[in-house]
């Protein structure tokens, strides 16, 4: 008999290879490379879940009586948005986060949110007790939702009862937590955690249930990362935040069924996660007057304007080496600016040590806040306010040329909202005179410097 080729999986980007190696050839990270067990074909797990068997059918056969019912809305309308506009039926989700970030408590009021909206609920927990999830559940003041709770890790035993109870939504607490018994490798290892998603989601498919996977994104090379189930899932979302902040983000970055890109906003509090409707209100909340350095980004997440504070400090750096530190934005495009700030409008940021932070917590990667990025540097560094009534939005090429972004139109309407009058953005955007707000449009970044800071 011939010898079953041996597979490795990458934890972290999920690249397969025939070989072990100590680092990655796909995403170079070192010591993420383990044996995945092939999975056993016999066993009741394994068996066809019915249906088609495979058999194609013509695209126009398939009547509109089979055409999926209509998304079920969540009553929480952050998460409604990031799903593209509720719950898909028979779809997988996959919802990531690090360990402690509130995803338990955000799906526990998920869980009790549909449940009132009329669908079967069931909520498996793999950490946590029955009772401890229901203790949780009535500090969150759910504990009279009609959710069907479970404390159990053996897959098999989870698709059995799924099977008997037939529920519209399942969520599954953590995915690291199952365990598949047809499977030799332990609880959280690359083997169990794809063995685990695939049943889960071949059942939503098949049965028409649908099902959420929550798996801690850990940099410990222990707990497979979450990475591996997201080519399984129709959508993938993540959950984010700053510990010593009080927000969280939820960001879809994959979504069969709607935008990706998407986020809603939540804040958590002593009684569990509230909606956060006017995201721009809260990320400026804390601004005072204004000060050197400060800068409101006119930006855009998924579908939305949200605005943020680029708050950078310049100082002269006691090092020999000066320091380049970002926190919420890119470390690669923060260099990038500083180089042509330089070399195009000869501002010099050698010997000074530079810092980089988007307040509140928030990571912003739209290119468009170069400029806003930029006039945080300059005014950092030349300790000149810019005003306070001003917002900033652009993106900056290498020739130091400002280029139009998209949807001027709706980041000036979301900061003539807040109250702001005035705008620096690159000439020719389209749709900006209509906004009413007092303009200033650049064509390059040294016209810029000259403009605002006299330079
Ligand atoms: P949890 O949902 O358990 O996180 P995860 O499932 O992602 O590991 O949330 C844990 C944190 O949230 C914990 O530090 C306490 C805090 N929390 C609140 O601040 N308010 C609440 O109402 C709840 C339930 C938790
Ligand atoms: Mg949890």
């Amino acid at each position: 008999m011939a010898k079953a080729q041996k597979n490795y999986v990458c934890s972290k980007c999920a690249a397969v290879t025939t070989k072990w190696s100590g680092r990655c050839d796909e995403c170079g990270e070192w010591n993420t490379i383990a044996e995945e067990k092939p999975l056993s074909t016999s066993g009741p797990t394994k068996k066809s879940l019915g249906g088609m068997r495979g058999k194609p059918v013509p695209l126009s056969d398939l009547s509109t009586k089979d055409a999926p019912p209509p998304r079920t809305s969540s009553g929480i309308a952050e998460l409604d948005r990031v799903l593209g506009g509720g719950l898909v039926p028979a779809s997988a989700i996959l919802v990531g986060g690090d360990p402690g970030i509130g995803k338990s408590t955000l799906l526990l009021q998920a869980a009790a949110q549909f449940a009132l909206e009329g669908l079967k609920v069931i909520y498996v927990s793999g950490e946590e007790s029955a009772a401890q999830v229901r203790m949780r559940a009535q500090r969150l003041g759910l504990g009279g939702a009609p959710v069907k709770l479970a404390a159990e890790t053996n897959l098999r035993d989870i698709l059995t009862t799924m099977e008997a109870e037939e529920p519209d939504l399942v969520i599954i607490d953590s995915i690291q937590t199952m365990w598949a018994d047809n499977v030799e490798s332990a609880p959280g290892s690359v083997s169990q955690v794809r063995a685990a998603a695939h049943e889960l989601t071949t059942f939503a498919k098949t049965r028409g249930v649908s099902v959420v996977l929550v798996g801690h994104v850990t940099k410990d090379g222990q707990l497979a990362g979450p990475r591996v189930v997201e080519h399984m899932v129709d959508t993938v979302l993540y959950f984010e935040g700053e510990r010593g902040h009080h927000f969280r983000l939820l960001r879809a970055v994959k979504n069969r069924f709607g935008p990706s890109n998407e986020i809603g906003v939540f804040e958590m509090t002593g009684d569990g996660l509230r909606e956060v409707k006017n995201p721009s209100a809260l990320f400026l909340s804390e601004r005072d007057e204004p000060a050197p350095g400060s800068v409101v980004f006119a930006g855009i997440e998924g579908t939305r304007p949200v605005l943020v504070e680029f708050q950078a400090l310049v100082a002269p750096s006691p090092h020999a080496q000066a320091r380049r530190t970002v926190v919420g934005w890119d470390g690669g495009r923060l260099a990038m600016i500083l180089a042509v700030l330089e070399s195009r409008c000869s501002i010099p940021f050698a010997g000074l040590d530079v810092y980089l932070n988007v307040a509140g917590g928030m990571k912003v990667s739209e290119p468009a806040a170069d400029l806003a990025v930029a006039t945080a540097l300059l005014s950092a560094r030349e300790d000149v306010a810019v005003p306070k009534d001003c917002v900033v939005f652009g993106e900056l090429s290498l020739s130091g040329s400002l280029r139009p972004v998209n949807q001027t139109e709706n980041r000036l309407k979301e900061a003539k909202k807040l109250g702001f009058s005035s705008a620096i953005l690159p000439a020719r955007s389209k749709a900006a005179e209509k906004s009413g707000m007092s303009l200033r449009q650049m064509t390059d970044l040294v016209n810029f410097v000259g403009e605002v800071f006299g330079a």
